[in-house]
């Protein structure tokens, strides 16, 4: 058949990008939260605490900088004040956007930049409602897998305004990947992929989203993307440009302290899609070889890990008026898996720690963008199957109950009578 597109997952330039949503340009002027140092003196006391704050938790991978890497890493912290700001270190992307929020209310939006404050909870912020005394919950999270933030500084301010620890949700879990796990095209990238769909969605979880637009699993270069995961997910930083002007590509890239984190529970792996493009030539040994190399790294480090391996899917081609799923390395996936299996493919459970989950059949040619990335519904329909195939099959309790997770995904027909 040969019909089926390929998948070309270049790392494009998108800061002038004009999004879609529904055939109509989606508004991104958010809110500005700017503020100067004469801003911040009208607030009563401001209390600063720096980056190694022992209140504060970083979500995903940070480095020892504070700066930020790879798709939805996040800052989360209690706090009992009047008013919220952060200060962003000069190593923050120019205009990078941020979702944030205090409790269970709805994610905001706004675009932070480069060594510049913003108060992001205040009096007079749309969207709060702070009772006194009262210690509420702050959560930000960056949107975009390229672009990054550098914490410098939380201030709170009010009387005897402070910041509180917030432990940790007792369940982990991570996701390696590439372009389609980090939410390239999605109207709100890492926040709109199903790989936070899954594990935000699955509430009480801590987890990681290492996946990087291009990337391939063999170690070697891809679209532009120096390292595969078998290299990279061993790293802190991704393979973006801005890791590349930081820490070059040597020595000096520094290891992800896998000691110092707790280990995942669960480790979704999809990865492949662009080791299976001519533009890459990755040989089919150099694949099935890889793939066992990153379950091995994944399980010395993590031996408890259960790891799901996703079947790739490739784009759709349509013959005698009926559109089919591709696929690529079908066979040489389900030998991994197999591997690890004494021979069974391990779909449900059963022998071993790696599991095989057949993405067929949950994606419509439809689901898919014009760019070859699911289209916010794709993404949800992937996330909603693998939630509730983890608690099918190891009994996790869906533990999301109410608050937004997917952001601005509110279409609906309103009309009553026609
Ligand atoms: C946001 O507000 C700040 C401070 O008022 C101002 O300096 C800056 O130009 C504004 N940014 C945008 C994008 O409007
Ligand atoms: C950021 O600030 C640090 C220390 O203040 C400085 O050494 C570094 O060169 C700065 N980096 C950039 C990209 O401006
Ligand atoms: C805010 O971020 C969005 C999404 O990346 C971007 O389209 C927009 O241009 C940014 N706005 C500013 C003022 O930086
Ligand atoms: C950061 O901003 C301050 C004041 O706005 C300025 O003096 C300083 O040079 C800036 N630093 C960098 C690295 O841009
Ligand atoms: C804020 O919370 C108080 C107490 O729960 C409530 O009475 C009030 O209506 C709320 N205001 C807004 C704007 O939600
Ligand atoms: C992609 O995978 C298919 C098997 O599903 C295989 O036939 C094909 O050769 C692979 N293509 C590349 C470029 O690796
Ligand atoms: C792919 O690999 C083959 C064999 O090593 C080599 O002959 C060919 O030039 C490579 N093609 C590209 C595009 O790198
Ligand atoms: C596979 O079979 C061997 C030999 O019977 C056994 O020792 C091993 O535990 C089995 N592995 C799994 C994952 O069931
Ligand atoms: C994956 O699902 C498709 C659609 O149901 C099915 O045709 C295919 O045989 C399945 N593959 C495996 C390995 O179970």
């Amino acid at each position: 058949m040969g019909l089926f597109k390929l998948l070309p997952l270049l790392f494009i330039s998108f800061s002038a990008a004009t999004i879609l949503q529904n055939g109509q340009i989606r508004p991104n002027d958010y809110r500005n939260t700017t503020v100067t140092a004469r801003d911040l003196s009208s607030e009563p006391a401001w209390v600063s605490y720096p980056p190694d704050a022992p209140e504060l938790s970083y979500k995903g991978r940070w480095d020892h900088q504070y700066i930020s890497w790879w798709s939805a890493p996040g800052l989360k912290f209690g706090f009992e004040a009047d008013s919220v700001a952060i200060s962003f270190g000069n190593y923050t992307s120019d205009g990078v956007l941020i979702a944030y929020r205090v409790d269970g209310q709805d994610w905001l939006l706004t675009n932070v930049t480069a060594n510049s404050t913003h108060m992001l909870v205040g009096p007079r912020t749309e969207g709060n409602n702070l009772t006194h005394p009262s210690i509420h919950t702050f959560e930000m999270r960056v949107t975009n897998w390229a672009y990054g933030v550098q914490i410098k500084c939380v201030h709170v301010s009010g009387p005897a305004a402070r910041l509180i620890h917030v432990p940790n949700f007792p369940r982990t879990m991570e996701l390696i990947g590439d372009s389609l796990s980090a939410g390239q095209y999605a109207t709100l990238e890492g926040i709109s992929s199903y790989s936070w769909g899954l594990m935000y969605g699955l509430g009480n979880v801590e987890f990681s989203i290492t996946a990087y637009p291009g990337i391939c699993l063999h170690d070697k270069r891809c679209y532009g993307n120096l390292h595969g995961q078998t290299f990279q997910w061993l790293k802190t930083p991704d393979t973006s440009g801005r890791a590349l002007e930081i820490y070059g590509d040597g020595p000096d890239i520094p290891d992800w302290d896998f000691e110092s984190h707790p280990p995942a529970d669960i480790t979704v792996i999809n990865i492949g899609t662009n080791d299976n493009n001519t533009a890459n030539n990755v040989t089919h040994k150099d694949f099935h070889d890889s793939y066992i190399r990153l379950i091995d790294e994944v399980h010395v480090r993590w031996p408890a890990s259960q790891i799901i391996v996703l079947s790739l899917w490739e784009g759709f081609g349509e013959t005698d008026n009926m559109w089919i799923q591709g696929g690529g390395f079908v066979d040489i996936i389900q030998d991994v898996v197999r591997s690890y299996n004494n021979g069974s493919l391990n779909e449900r459970g059963g022998e071993g720690f790696v599991h095989y989950f057949n993405t067929t059949g949950i994606l419509q040619h439809n689901d898919i963008g014009p760019l070859y990335h699911p289209t916010d519904v794709g993404h949800i329909k992937l996330a909603s199957h693998l939630m509730q195939y983890i608690k099918l099959t190891f009994g996790w309790v869906l533990d999301q109950t109410g608050p937004e997770v997917q952001h601005d995904t509110l279409y609906w027909n309103d009309q009553t009578s026609y």
